[in-house]
């Protein structure tokens, strides 16, 4: 029987050999966006947001193969989310999946050009009918991907909030909601899309999509929170980015606001109560379970 790393190894080989086909190169000069593109969306991702969806979709009989689109969508919208994070302007980062970040390798004007140029291909891909033939779920998906990445409850929002708790104190008694507000948006939004556009694309049933979208919330803020634990604790080499930034850029996380411990208390507890919400579903969710603990025991 197939390890979870397995699992995650042989959907990360399939994805990576097919990225290629999503990204036809042209040999005008304006090709340097697609190059700062391709750059940024392929190789070094752990691309758990793509396995989400593909085993979502498959509790509902949907292969990897038909859901495939949906998947690389959704990884070149997260991939624009990182090339505009790590701008001078917000984290300036200059390490990313163990490669200069975008805007290093490149230029910043050609990785602000290469995240808007992915924000708008996802969208892009999303709604070709050779994809995704039923025109219901293109909308269904592509209105849900909106909102999810979108400034008013979604992705953009949570990093508006991310970079405005660095500039501004927030009150000890607001510290706690004002993070989970945060991890939600900045991180669990597009976490939960994953899960969700499994269950879309295969039609589930209301009850199970609902299990879904609570399993998607409780890995969504836990894995915010293994992110920043790693920030403190993880291995550079292996995290593939420059480590200790958020105390130094006076970041709050669960870490600034509870320390380590009660941090790793935290994301267990989400993990578990992820495990119980996901086990009850009918179709055999062994997988999505153990994807919940590789969460918060990943190296990476
Ligand atoms: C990093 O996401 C950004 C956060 C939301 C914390 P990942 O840890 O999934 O990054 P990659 O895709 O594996 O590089
Ligand atoms: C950002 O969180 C999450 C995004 C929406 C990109 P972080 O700023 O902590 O992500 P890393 O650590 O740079 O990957
Ligand atoms: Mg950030
Ligand atoms: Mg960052
Ligand atoms: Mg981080």
């Amino acid at each position: 029987m197939k390890t979870f790393t397995e699992h995650l190894q042989d959907y990360t080989s399939f994805f990576n050999s097919r990225l290629p086909e999503y990204f036809p190169f042209s040999n005008g000069e304006e090709n340097r966006v697609v190059e700062a593109m391709f750059y940024s969306v392929s190789n070094g991702g752990k691309r758990l947001r793509p396995f989400l969806v593909a085993q979502t979709a498959a509790l509902f009989g949907i292969d990897k193969e038909e859901s495939l689109p949906v998947a690389v969508s959704l990884e070149c919208l997260h991939s624009y989310s990182l090339i505009h994070d790590d701008l001078p302007a917000m984290d300036n980062d200059t390490l990313r999946r163990g490669k200069p970040t975008c805007h290093i390798k490149f230029d910043e004007a050609t990785a602000i050009l290469a995240g808007d140029g992915l924000l708008t291909y996802a969208f892009e891909i999303l709604n070709q009918p050779q994809y995704i033939p039923d025109s219901n779920i293109r909308s269904e998906l592509s209105s849900l991907l909106a909102q999810s990445a979108g400034a008013f409850k979604g992705m953009v929002a949570g990093q508006m909030l991310d970079l405005y708790t660095e500039q501004n104190k927030v009150s000890d008694n607001q510290a706690e909601t004002t993070i989970k507000h945060i991890e939600e948006m900045k991180t669990g939004c597009l976490l939960s899309y994953a899960c969700e556009a499994g269950a879309i694309l295969g039609k589930a049933d209301f009850e199970s999509r609902k299990k879904l979208i609570e399993y998607s919330r409780k890995i969504g803020i836990a894995f915010q929170i293994a992110d920043d634990i790693l920030d403190v604790e993880g291995n550079q080499t292996l995290v593939g980015k420059t480590l200790n930034k958020d105390a130094d850029q006076g970041k709050l996380t669960f870490i600034s606001i509870y320390g380590l411990e009660k941090a790793k208390k935290i994301e267990k507890e989400l993990i578990s109560e992820a495990k119980e919400i996901i086990s009850s579903l009918a179709p055999d969710t062994t997988i999505l379970q153990q994807l919940a603990d590789f969460i918060i025991y990943r190296s990476k």
